[in-house]
């Protein structure tokens, strides 16, 4: 039995807007698994070494729910136009870079080593069209330590000359990449772009693999007004933009969807009856003028929702800066409903960072026993102020305001994937 005992300040998001808090406790993992927190060392335990980290936090680390590996080279650029123009301007000519496997290697190394000092240990992950630099994708983020799903992403129409597949191509090469996938940490998710990528017949064939592979489904839905226009004239037989994905078999509680800003009480009527998660984009959606979402209605509503930054629409790749977004976009939020919506709390856009998207990969919320231990020990002796702070208040500055190096040490699936 390999045991895990590190101790420092714990934090963990049990519920929405609630946090656990153990001043100078102990977390315990037993080959990878969590056992408990504790305020005194249980018995058994006494003797074996503890990684003692003094007055610094532990907290979860994060789930970042949506983001583009081959949009990671145009980060922090080109965020000057609308979704369907600045795709077709800046991010599909960047996404078709990774047809050649070297630049990929080095990309996504870089891109996993980034995640993982910046206490990312899970993703839900968008690659490109490209099979090989997928498997590259995936190889990179297994051997950094970062777990969860990636897809190779579909797109049978309208991405021009340089990056398109035909619908026979398209299939064969998902269903060759799903035989390649053999990660231990690292899983497949079914891809298809979104609904104007896609033609019936590719959506088709492909919710039927993810019927017969029983495979999730990750896709973008009602990001903005433009976009979904065009879906309603490629699909006048759907009502909603949703019923484009429900008619081929990918709604459901295994389904992600990155945005919905624009969903109305319909649309999250049914995001909610599936069981579907929504990725909410807070930096990508302000970046890209897409709007607001409405996530305080979706919570009040039970509709399943956690954060994605959204890289490259998102700016973003600390889920500690999303966070920070995620509240002020719900601070915009409330002031545009005439503040009938309250804004977001700090415990509760950590619940969304954190356990919200855990969940997605089958754990419990918090540092509950049983789950994977993937945690962050993080520092902040090096900001000022006048008082005491108390661990939640600590946490709170952790979300707006970081020392250099806060990342002290990230654990991921158990294992210790990074020290500063
Ligand atoms: N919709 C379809 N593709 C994309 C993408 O790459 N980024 C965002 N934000 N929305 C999309
Ligand atoms: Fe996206």
């Amino acid at each position: 039995m390999n045991t895990t005992i590190i101790k420092g300040n714990i934090i963990s998001a049990p519920e929405l807007g609630k946090l656990d808090v153990t001043e100078h406790g102990y977390l315990v993992a037993e080959d990878g698994i969590i056992r408990g927190v504790y305020e005194t060392l249980p018995e058994q335990y006494r003797g074996q070494p503890v990684e003692d980290y003094g007055e610094e936090l532990i907290v979860q680390s994060f789930a970042d729910m949506h983001l583009h590996a081959p949009q990671y080279p145009m980060v922090g650029m080109g965020m000057d136009l609308p979704l369907i123009q600045w795709l077709n301007t800046y991010t599909f000519p960047t996404e078709a870079a990774f047809r050649d496997n070297d630049f990929a290697r080095e990309t996504y190394r870089k891109l996993a080593a980034e995640l993982v000092a910046n206490g990312t240990t899970r993703v839900c992950m968008f690659s490109s069209l490209h099979r090989e630099a997928t498997i590259i994708l995936m190889e990179e983020l297994e051997k950094a330590g970062v777990t969860g799903y990636v897809g190779k992403v579909n797109m049978d129409r309208n991405g021009g000359v340089n990056l398109e597949e035909t619908t026979e191509e398209s299939v064969e090469e998902t269903l060759r990449w799903l035989e390649q996938c053999h990660f231990e940490h690292i899983k497949p998710i079914l891809t298809p772009r979104f609904v104007p990528s896609c033609t019936d017949e590719l959506m088709e064939r492909l919710g039927r693999i993810a019927r017969e592979q029983n495979l999730p489904i990750q896709s973008h839905l009602s990001e903005n007004t433009g976009e979904i226009a065009w879906v309603s004239e490629l699909h006048p037989e759907c009502s909603q933009y949703w019923e484009a994905y429900a008619k081929y078999g990918m709604w459901n509680d295994r389904t992600v969807m990155a945005h919905c800003v624009w969903s109305d009480e319909r649309e999250r009527k049914a995001l909610k009856d599936a069981g579907v998660l929504v990725a909410h984009c807070a930096s990508s959606n302000e970046n890209l003028t897409s709007g607001y979402a409405p996530v305080r209605v979706m919570l009040n509503e039970g509709v399943r929702v956690a954060l994605g930054s959204d890289i490259a629409g998102g700016d973003k790749i600390s889920m500690f800066d999303v966070t920070a977004d995620t509240i002020r976009a719900s601070k915009a939020r409330c002031v545009m409903d005439n503040w009938k919506t309250p804004f977001l709390t700090v415990s509760e856009a950590w619940y969304l960072a954190t356990s919200a998207g855990s969940r997605f990969f089958g754990e419990k919320p918090g540092f509950a026993p049983g789950n994977p231990l993937h945690a962050i020990v993080l520092r902040d002796d090096n900001l000022v102020s006048t008082t005491r702070l108390s661990p939640a208040q600590r946490l709170e500055r952790a979300v707006y305001r970081r020392q250099e190096h806060a990342v002290h040490a990230v654990f991921s699936a158990g294992k210790k994937v990074y020290t500063a």
